[in-house]
Order: C-alpha cells, then sequence, then structure tokens
C-alpha cells in the first residue's frame, strides 16, 4: 500500500503521516502545498502542489512512486480565510481535489477526502447528530467550497468522503489546533473566549489519522461521519480541558457564536453521529477525557 498524502505538513496531515509510516507495508509520498518542510523524521518524497499543478504533472511527479491510496488532508482550513478570499478557498478546495480525482481515475487509486462536519452549518442537528445520509446544508465559504469537493470525489466513484468533526489533540506540525490556543491562554493566565452555543463532537486527532488510514485500507466509498463520542459546547469542551490539565476553568469566558461581529456565522450544533464508521471499521474514538490524560502523559 503507497500512499500519497497531501497537507502533510499540517495538524491532521502530520499525525496521519507519522501514522501511515508506522504501519507494516504502509510506504507514503507527502505533498506540501508551501515552502514549510516536514517536521518528519523518516524519508518521504516532497512535491509541491498547488491549483496550477495538472494531471500530468502530477503523473510525471510521482512517478515511479505510483500511489495506489491518496488521502487527501490538504485545504486552505480556515474558515475566515476562505471567507476573506473565496477565490483562493475554491483553488485550494475543489480545484486541487478535483485534480487529484483526476489522477486517481488515471492511476486507479483510492481517494480519501477529508471534509467537514461545518457542511452541516445552517441547520441544527437532530438528537444524537448528522448522519451521513442526512442533507447538507454548508453556511460558509469553507464549508460551500468542502462540499463542492466532496461532491467530485464522490461523483469519482473513486473514493470516500470522511466529515471530521473539531480535530484537537498533539501534532508535530507547528499548527496545533484548538486545544493549542485554549492551553495557550490557560497557561498564559489570560481569558479564554469561548461559544456557549455552539455544539460539536471533537474528536482526537490520532483517532482521525487511524479513521483515515482505515477506510482507505478497506478502500471504502461513500460518506463517513468521523467525530468523538460526546457533544460539547466549546465552554463544556474548554471545562474539560481545565479539568484534565488543571488549569483554571474560571479564565473562561463564555461567548455566543451569534456576536454581530463573529464572521462567517457558526453553526448552532453540527454534532455527528459516527456509528457507521465503527461498525464498519472497529474504530472507536476516545472520550474527551480518556483523549486528555493521553495528551497530559505525552506533555
Ligand atoms: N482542524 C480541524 O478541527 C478540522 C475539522 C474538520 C475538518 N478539518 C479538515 O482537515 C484537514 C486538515 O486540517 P488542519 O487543521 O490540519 O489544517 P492545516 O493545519 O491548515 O493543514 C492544512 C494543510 O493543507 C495544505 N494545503 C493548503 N492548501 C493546499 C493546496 N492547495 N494543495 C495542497 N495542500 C494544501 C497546507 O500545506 P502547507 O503548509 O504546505 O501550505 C497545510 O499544511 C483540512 O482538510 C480541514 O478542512 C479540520
Amino acid at each position: 500500500m503507497h500512499i500519497l498524502i497531501t497537507g502533510a505538513g499540517g495538524f491532521l496531515g502530520s499525525v496521519a503521516l507519522h501514522h501511515a509510516v508506522s504501519l507494516p507495508g504502509v510506504s507514503v509520498t507527502a505533498l506540501r502545498s508551501g515552502t514549510q518542510r516536514l517536521p518528519l523524521s523518516v524519508t518521504t518524497n516532497e512535491i509541491f502542489l498547488d491549483e496550477s499543478s495538472s494531471l500530468a504533472h502530477l503523473t510525471a511527479a510521482l512517478h515511479p512512486n505510483t500511489p495506489s491510496h491518496i488521502l487527501h488532508i490538504g485545504a486552505l482550513s480556515s474558515p475566515e480565510a476562505c471567507e476573506k478570499d473565496p477565490f483562493a478557498a475554491e483553488r485550494s478546495n475543489v480545484t486541487v481535489t478535483k485534480i487529484l480525482c483526476e489522477y486517481a481515475g488515471h492511476i486507479g487509486a483510492h481517494i480519501t477526502f477529508v471534509s467537514t462536519d461545518l457542511i452541516f452549518g445552517a441547520t441544527k442537528a437532530p438528537v444524537g447528530g448528522f448522519k451521513p445520509e442526512d442533507p447538507p446544508s454548508p453556511s460558509s465559504v469553507y464549508s460551500t467550497t468542502k462540499l463542492a469537493a466532496e461532491k467530485l470525489v464522490l461523483e469519482s466513484g473513486r473514493g470516500a468522503v470522511a466529515r471530521v468533526s473539531l480535530i484537537y489533540g498533539h501534532s508535530p506540525s507547528p499548527a496545533k489546533g484548538v486545544l493549542g490556543w485554549i492551553e495557550r491562554s490557560f497557561k498564559e493566565g489570560t481569558p479564554v473566549s469561548l461559544f456557549h452555543d455552539e455544539f460539536r463532537t471533537p474528536i482526537h486527532v490520532q483517532d482521525v489519522a487511524t479513521a483515515l488510514l482505515s477506510i482507505a485500507r478497506l478502500k471504502l466509498l461513500g460518506r463517513w461521519h468521523c467525530g468523538g463520542p460526546a457533544r460539547l459546547s466549546r465552554v463544556e469542551f474548554g471545562e474539560k480541558i481545565a479539568e484534565a490539565l488543571g488549569y483554571d476553568a474560571t479564565l473562561i469566558v463564555p461567548s455566543s457564536r451569534q456576536d454581530p461581529l463573529i464572521h462567517p456565522a457558526r453553526p448552532e450544533d453540527v454534532s455527528l453521529d459516527s456509528s457507521k464508521l465503527t461498525q464498519f471499521t472497529g474504530c472507536a474514538p476516545l472520550d474527551v477525557t480518556s483523549a486528555l490524560s493521553s495528551y497530559r502523559k505525552w506533555r
């Protein structure tokens, strides 16, 4: 199994990369979009990929290490950055996915595309969370481009869409995700403003990597939800972090996603029902307390 991983220098990508190379019988080619070196202690090929890349470019650049699987993690992943520059969002999130789908078709590879729970932003999750077959309702440039990319992957018939919830945990990347900035504020003793009215199903980054590699290994098709087992508001999530890591929870300042200064609009509840993933892959994401306990030992 030879896997092409995009976004391998990012928060999730670098964890997926490390996880992939630790598996027996797996080799990896890592793609990055920028000049940043990969935070790696393993050998990979680093190939520049941007919106000007073509099928011919990819085919030539990756030959003879033609992948059997593609893990497409790279994206313009900040909703704020996408809102500021919709053209860049379209190029990074849709055009690059289109090229990778063409490439997957050309070489007969399976593709796993990392999407987001935010494709459900405009409507509130039902009790138990959104299921993969529920109708999407994107409410931002970021989520609209991710949904457009999902469509390309599904229409290609070559792979799976993994909709991931809020990701937290340790990554060797310089990007540290939501836990990184919350913990930094706690350490500095500065107030942490967190929404009391936005609900998601946070998932540990290692569990996401495991799920993605399982989806790829099993060559699953269609839509898959990858969320943690509990629906939490950002405030509840922050309280769990403070409790597990020994910080002062009174630093948390509850705020509202409905504050008119918040742009793009934040969803009320995009919690995911990920039971299908567990049923088909055996992956059972850790609850936040257990995941933070392993994070605490790592620190
Ligand atoms: N973090 C979350 O909570 C979360 C939740 C749900 C879904 N997701 C999705 O998970 C994936 C990873 O997110 P993340 O938090 O790890 O983001 P991240 O740290 O920003 O990493 C994204 C990576 O994508 C690469 N990239 C950007 N534009 C690209 C392009 N045109 N072609 C190829 N690669 C490109 C960047 O590479 P360079 O550094 O080389 O520019 C960057 O390393 C994204 O698809 C995101 O939408 C994230």
